[in-house]
């Protein structure tokens, strides 16, 4: 038996930010990424709060790929305020801190049981609809996915004005791990028609409106779209979970602090290559594995697909390239010119394994093994 819901009430389009004025209680935890808080971003929440008389208070100790530390001291500070709502503004970054300490301070004491309401301000995790939080164990250079029901946030509420800001390379990162998510999704073992339908709209606006929020980042429209793909694209992964391109990108992160939505735009040719059975140099055959009649979809869905499935998946592929060259993201990791091809080799079997393990790879189309992890890692050098 299969199921699909969607547990978060979603609040979008002009004004969406009027409901917080409308959220029935007198106190509300916010947590907030600090660039939010420093750029004054956070007079978004804070004004409708003020106005239902809402006490507040801050936690802004969010950083990228949040370490378990940092969710510890959250969970104290949220069971010491005790609030009925958890706010929580910023990236991928404060949507999982909040999402972790939530679950955290209930597992601590019962009765704290309060509402999450998501706000993000980058267009790429779609953690504001997801039963997900990715954590970082600094000490052992690991991520920690948590999956569970629990964490699904209550509301999320999505509001063009608030990625604006968000300068082009964090623009290429997190548009590129939208688009990740639903090419994953479409694919993954789990995949089901409704998922489908997100992961091809997801896919659609991307495709329109990705490089034109890239290029001009006041266009209002545009980012609008790219928002919403990013939550669409979250629905998606959220019942049909991802594949073997996170399962890595998760290792890349946690070993090289690459960015998670660069480390996935990296990997998702070559994953795409890898999956399909269809190379640089690859002929045509009798048949192919399902998959690549999915990725075909996605290749018509962005106007690319052209006479048979060896051309298709390639121009698939060249496609995402070209994407990742016009928004200058790098196209393998020597290219980022930041990490020594040493440091990097010397953690290919500690990586590999890790990926092997990660819930992530579970759904992937192809069962990779331990040799072609391994064997993709060096290919991304
Ligand atoms: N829970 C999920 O379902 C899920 C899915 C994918 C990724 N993730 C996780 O999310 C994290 C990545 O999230 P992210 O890509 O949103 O990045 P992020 O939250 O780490 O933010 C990246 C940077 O962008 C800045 N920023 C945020 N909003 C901004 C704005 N409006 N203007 C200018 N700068 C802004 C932040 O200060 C930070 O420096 C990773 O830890 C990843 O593992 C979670
Ligand atoms: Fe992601």
């Amino acid at each position: 038996m299969k199921e699909f819901d969607v547990k978060t009430k979603i609040y979008f389009g002009e004004n969406a930010l009027k409901r917080l004025s409308e959220l029935k209680t007198d106190k509300a935890f916010v947590v907030a990424d600090p660039f939010v808080v420093r750029s004054g971003l956070i007079d978004f929440v804070i004004d409708p709060l003020k106005e239902a008389n809402i006490d507040y208070y801050i936690f802004s100790d969010v950083v990228p790929d949040p370490p378990l530390e940092k969710v510890v001291k959250g969970v104290s500070e949220a069971l010491d305020f005790g609030a009925e709502y958890i706010v929580a503004i910023g990236g991928g970054s404060a949507m999982d801190t909040s999402k972790a300490i939530r679950k955290f301070a209930g597992k601590i004491n019962g009765a704290f049981t309060p509402k999450l309401v998501c706000i993000p301000t980058t267009s790429g995790t779609g953690s504001e609809v997801t039963s997900f939080a990715v954590l970082s164990d600094v000490k052992n250079n690991a991520k920690i996915p948590l999956a569970s029901e629990d964490m699904v946030p209550d509301e999320a509420i999505l509001d063009e004005v608030l990625v604006k800001s968000v300068p082009p390379e964090i623009t290429a990162d997190t548009g590129m791990d939208t688009l990740t998510h639903a090419i994953e999704a479409y694919v993954s073992v789990n995949n089901n028609e409704f998922s489908g339908a997100l992961a091809e709209k997801a896919v659609e606006i991307c495709g329109q409106f990705l490089l034109r929020s890239y290029n001009y980042n006041g266009d209002a429209h545009a980012r609008r779209k790219v928002h919403i793909a990013s939550c669409l694209a979250g629905l998606a992964f959220n019942s049909a979970s991802l594949g073997l391109c996170h399962g890595m990108a998760h290792q890349l992160g946690a070993q090289f602090h690459i960015a998670h939505g660069r480390a996935n735009a990296i990997l998702l040719p070559h994953i795409i290559e890898y999956n399909s059975e269809i190379g640089a140099f690859g002929r045509s055959k009798k048949s192919y594995p399902p998959c690549v009649r999915k990725y075909c979809n996605m290749a018509r869905v962005l106007g690319v697909n052209n006479l048979n499935e060896v051309t298709t998946i390639r121009a698939f592929v060249s496609y995402i390239q070209y994407l990742m060259m016009e928004m200058s993201v790098p196209l393998n990791i020597s290219e980022m010119g930041r990490i020594s091809r040493e440091d990097y080799e010397a953690k290919i079997d500690i990586m590999a394994k890790a990926a092997l393990a990660d819930a992530c790879t579970a759904t992937n189309p192809r069962v990779p093994s331990l040799d072609e992890i391994k064997e993709i890692y060096r290919a991304i050098w």
